[in-house]
């Protein structure tokens, strides 16, 4: 639970409003707060962006693998609800179940054959502020630069064992699950509950239904009490807050992926891309952005990379701009769906600007490019980061 809030004195003022908790909104403190997230972002950990909060990466040094809560960034269309999980049901339905709908308790869904994995959750728009700023293409969305990303131990039941129990039909083509939290408006357009089309071979394949991260119950500011976590795809794929999962029997659309979440620019057709799944190929920097390293001085520079498309093979550095390349030291077994920590010694020896750039390559032969492709939405970017330092 989060550290923040006592969740009973939550639920006891939220029982005094006329809603059914189960559909609550996020509580007046997280109003107050402006940004609507309930745990603490201490300032040396987070940068508030709207109703999110980004991770600062350099603040990952000291963790492990696996993202603690009070270091998890954040993203919310509107504002975290606070949702009793006694109340709780999820409603499975559909042209593509054999029968009726069914509903799922939260002891029920408990009750089901239990599994634990590991997978980053990273939204589709990680780094996009490197396209302004590296590439001088200005997109649309949040200025994320790489701390929309986080790893967790993920506990739950697989989506698959929850759509064969409710009837799931062979002719089922998408499966929808939506958030319970507040309709998504913008620009006065109302887009209705998060919600966003799973193919049904991906939802019949790794997919979660957490209720748990990192071996607690999932925070409020992270789903609770119940997420979709859907290995190695965009972060919206992963619902939050679920309440109900759509199962069709005829393609499903929402506006998560034809307006949001696919790619528009000159590289795409006029309509835009497909809709966009699979994450891309990364690294980042355990350091801030302009960090002053004296010169002379050993530094040991560390890191995170991670490739939704296969283990990471290998990382390289490269402290002169990337003229000259070496290998960064791995700290873990590359896996699947996580992501690896590195680290590089490096003796700078001249005062002055410098750049500090790492490439990763994945076991599939994925390596990060020199330039992103331009989308005006920004997602995917997948380029070096030319990260600048100051060396005195
Ligand atoms: N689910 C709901 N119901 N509402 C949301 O706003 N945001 C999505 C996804 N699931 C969202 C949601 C996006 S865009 C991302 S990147 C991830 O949640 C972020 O998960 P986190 O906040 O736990 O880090």
């Amino acid at each position: 639970m989060s550290p923040a809030l006592d969740r009973r004195d939550l639920l006891k003022l939220l029982a005094a409003a006329p809603v059914a908790a189960q559909f609550a909104a996020a509580p007046p403190v997280a109003a107050a707060a402006g940004h609507g997230i309930l745990k603490p972002l201490p300032s040396d950990v987070f940068t508030i962006r709207g109703t999110n909060a980004e991770t600062n990466v350099a603040a990952l040094r000291d963790t492990g693998l696996h993202t603690p809560e009070d270091h998890f960034f954040v993203r919310n269309h509107t504002s975290t609800p606070v949702l009793d999980e006694s109340e709780w049901k999820l409603t499975v339905w559909g042209s593509g179940l054999r029968g009726r709908p069914v509903e799922f308790s939260y002891g029920q869904l408990r009750s089901l054959p239990a599994v634990t994995r590991t997978a980053v959750v990273e939204c589709a728009g990680n780094g996009r502020n490197f396209y302004a700023t590296q590439q001088g293409q200005p997109v649309a969305g949040t200025p994320w630069t790489l701390g929309a990303i986080g790893a967790a131990s993920w506990r739950g039941v697989r989506l698959r064992d929850v759509l064969r129990r409710a009837g799931i039909d062979p002719s089922a083509v998408h499966v929808m699950p939506r958030g319970l939290d507040d309709p998504y408006v913008s620009g006065g357009v109302d887009y209705g509950r998060v919600r966003r089309p799973l193919p049904a071979a991906k939802a019949l394949d790794d997919v979660l239904l957490a209720y748990e991260m990192n071996g607690e119950p999932l925070p409020y500011d992270h789903g609770f009490p119940v997420r979709v976590v859907v290995p190695g795809w965009i972060g919206i794929a992963s619902i939050k807050w679920l309440g109900d999962i759509q199962v069709s029997a005829t393609p499903l659309s929402s506006p998560w992926t034809t307006e949001f979440y696919r790619l528009f620019g000159d590289a795409y057709p006029a309509g835009g891309s497909d809709p966009i799944g699979p994450q891309t190929v990364k690294s980042a920097l355990e350091l801030p952005l302009g960090a002053r390293l004296e010169a002379g001085t050993v530094h040991r520079l560390t890191g995170r990379a991670w490739s939704a498309k296969a283990p990471v093979s290998h990382v390289e550095i490269s402290t002169d701009g990337g003229a000259h390349w070496r290998r960064a030291r791995l700290r873990d077994t590359p896996c699947r769906d996580g992501w690896v920590r590195w680290s590089a010694d490096w003796r700078p020896r001249a005062a002055g600007p410098a750049e500090v750039l790492s490439r990763t390559t994945d076991r599939a032969g994925n390596t990060q490019p020199e330039r992103s492709v331009h989308n005006t939405q920004g997602y995917l970017f997948d380029a070096v980061v030319r990260h600048p330092v100051t060396v005195t």
